[in-house]
C-alpha cells in the first residue's frame, strides 16, 4: 500500500505531506450537486464564487486535500477547532482505543470519563473555576452559561457585544450581536442587549442591579478578530461585582492555545464567573463542548440535579478523546509554539501591509488568532479566492467581511507560516493585477470597511 511521506516531526506530527489517495473529479461534482439540491444551492455558490467549493478529502495536522487531489493550509479551521492539528495521530489513537471499550455511556450515570475530564479542566481554567457541565457543541454550553447565570442570580438581563458570536441555539442566538441573525426569529428570549465591543463606558452604562451576565468573547471572533483595549476586561470584571452580576466568557473560538496562552482570558489577569469551551476540545474529531463555573454557583445545581441535561454531552467516548487533546496540548509544549508561530506570522504580515497599503488597512490579534482588515468589504471574498488559488483555505469573518481570519492548526512550523505568508503576496499581486473571479459573482457590495462597521 502506498504510504504518504511523513513530515514535521516535531510538533505533534507525523504529518503527511502527500496525497495518499486517488484524485476524484466526479465525485466532487456529485458531492456539489447533491449538496445543492439536497442541502443548500447558495451555499455552493457562494463557495464557489469564494474560490472554496472544496470537497475535503484526505485532512493531516495543518493541511487539507480536495477530492480532486489539491492541497490547502487550513487557515479556517472550522473556526478554530483543529488546534491540535487534523486527525492527530495521539488523538486519533486515544479514540480507536476509546471505540474498542466505550460508547457514549448512559448519561444519566455517573461516568468516569466525565469525571476525569472534569477534575482536569478544574485543573487547567482559571481562576475558582472548578465544575463543568458538559455538552455537545458550543451554543449549547452557551445556553447552559445562561441558564446558570439567570437560575443562580434569579435575574433576567444579560448584555453581550455588537457582532459578537455565540453560536444559534436559544439562549445564544438571543445573545448574537448581529441583528440579521435573530430577526427572523423574533420574539427570542427577552431581556439581551448588545453594546459596542470594548467600550466600558457603554457597557457600564446598562449594567444594574437587574443585570444577570455579561457575556464577552476575550477576542471578537466573526466579529472580525477585535482586540479589547487591555483594561477592558478589568473594568468589566469590577462594575459586574459592584452590581452583582456575572461574568460570562466565551472561549469556544479563543481557548486551548488559540492566542497563545491556554485561555484568553489569561492575557488580561482577569477570572471569569462562568466560561465556555468547545470546537478543539474534540480533537477535530468528536463533539463536546463544557461550561465550567465557580463551586457557588453550582449551589443552584444542588436542589436541582436535573435541570439540564443532554444525552450525547461529554459521552464517554468525547470525554476521552478530549482528554487526550489536553495531553497533547500539555505534552508538546503546543500554546507556547502557538506564541512563537503568531509572533512570526505576525511579523510578516505586517511587512506585507507595509507593502500593499492600498489593500489592507490593519492586521491585528493573539497568537495564532489573526485577522487582516482589507480596505473594503468585497476583498473579503476576492482575497478567499486567490488564497485558494495558492493553497490556503482562508475566510472572512462572519459578522466583518472586510475582516480575513487566519486561524491555522496550532501544529503548524515556520515552513508552513512562511507558505502563508507567501501565499498571501501572490493572491495580493492578482489583486493588483486585475485577476480574478467576476465581481458580481462574489456577491460582496464595495463599501468602505469605516462606513461598514457603522451600520
Ligand atoms: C465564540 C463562539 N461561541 C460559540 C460558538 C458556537 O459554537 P457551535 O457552532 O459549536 O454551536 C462559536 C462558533 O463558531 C464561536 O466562535
Amino acid at each position: 500500500m502506498y504510504r504518504p511521506k511523513m513530515v514535521n516531526e516535531s510538533v505533534n506530527g507525523p504529518w503527511a505531506n502527500e496525497i495518499d489517495f486517488l484524485p476524484d473529479p466526479v465525485a466532487k461534482q456529485r458531492a456539489l450537486d447533491e449538496f445543492a439540491t439536497y442541502l443548500n444551492p447558495q451555499k455552493v455558490r457562494v463557495m464557489r464564487a469564494a474560490g472554496l467549493d472544496i470537497i475535503e478529502a484526505q485532512r493531516s495536522g495543518p493541511w487539507v486535500w480536495d477530492l480532486d487531489g489539491r492541497r490547502f493550509l487550513d487557515c479556517f479551521t472550522s473556526a478554530g477547532s483543529f488546534n491540535v492539528g487534523r486527525r492527530n495521530p495521539r488523538v486519533v489513537a486515544a479514540a480507536h482505543a476509546a471505540l474498542d471499550r466505550l460508547d457514549h455511556g448512559n448519561f444519566l450515570l455517573c461516568s468516569q470519563q466525565k469525571a476525569e475530564l472534569a477534575a482536569r479542566l478544574a485543573r487547567i481554567t482559571p481562576g475558582d473555576l472548578s465544575c463543568t457541565m458538559f455538552g455537545t457543541g458550543g451554543g449549547e454550553a452557551i445556553d447552559f452559561a445562561i441558564k446558570l447565570a439567570r437560575g443562580a442570580t434569579r435575574r433576567s438581563k444579560i448584555v453581550s457585544t455588537v457582532n459578537g458570536y455565540h453560536g444559534h441555539t436559544g439562549f445564544a442566538l438571543s445573545a448574537a450581536g448581529r441583528a440579521a441573525f435573530r430577526e427572523p426569529f423574533e420574539p427570542l428570549m427577552p431581556e439581551f442587549s448588545q453594546v459596542p465591543f470594548g467600550d466600558f463606558a457603554s457597557i457600564n452604562a446598562v449594567l444594574d442591579e437587574s443585570t444577570a451576565a455579561v457575556l464577552l468573547e476575550p477576542v471578537q471572533g466573526e466579529g472580525g478578530i477585535v482586540v479589547a483595549p487591555p483594561d477592558y476586561f478589568s473594568q468589566v470584571r469590577a462594575a459586574c461585582d459592584r452590581v452583582g452580576a456575572l461574568l460570562i466568557f466565551d472561549e469556544i473560538q479563543t481557548g486551548l492555545g488559540r492566542t497563545g496562552k491556554l485561555w484568553a482570558s489569561e492575557h488580561y489577569g482577569v477570572v471569569p464567573d462562568i466560561m465556555t469551551t468547545a470546537k478543539s476540545l474534540g480533537g477535530s474529531l468528536v463533539p463536546i463542548s463544557a461550561t465550567v463555573f465557580s463551586e457557588e454557583l453550582r449551589e443552584f445545581l444542588i436542589p436541582n440535579p436535573f435541570i439540564h441535561l443532554s444525552t450525547f454531552g461529554g459521552s464517554d467516548l468525547a470525554c476521552a478523546v478530549a482528554l487526550e487533546v489536553l495531553n497533547v496540548i500539555e505534552d508538546t509544549g503546543l500554546v507556547a509554539h502557538a506564541a512563537a508561530m503568531g509572533d512570526l506570522l505576525f511579523a510578516g504580515l505586517h511587512e506585507i501591509a507595509k507593502d500593499y497599503p492600498e489593500f489592507i488597512a490593519d492586521v491585528r490579534g493573539l497568537g495564532l488568532m489573526v485577522g487582516v482588515e482589507y480596505v473594503e468589504d468585497s476583498l473579503g471574498p476576492r482575497m478567499s479566492y486567490h488564497l485558494s488559488q495558492h493553497g490556503v483555505l482562508a475566510i472572512y469573518s462572519g459578522n466583518q467581511p472586510a475582516v480575513m481570519r487566519l486561524m491555522p492548526a496550532l501544529v503548524i512550523e515556520e515552513p508552513e507560516v512562511e507558505f502563508l505568508l507567501d501565499a498571501m503576496r501572490l493572491a495580493l499581486n492578482d489583486l493588483r493585477a486585475g485577476a480574478g473571479p467576476d465581481e458580481a459573482t462574489t456577491r460582496a457590495r464595495r463599501r468602505p470597511v469605516r462606513d461598514a462597521a457603522k451600520q
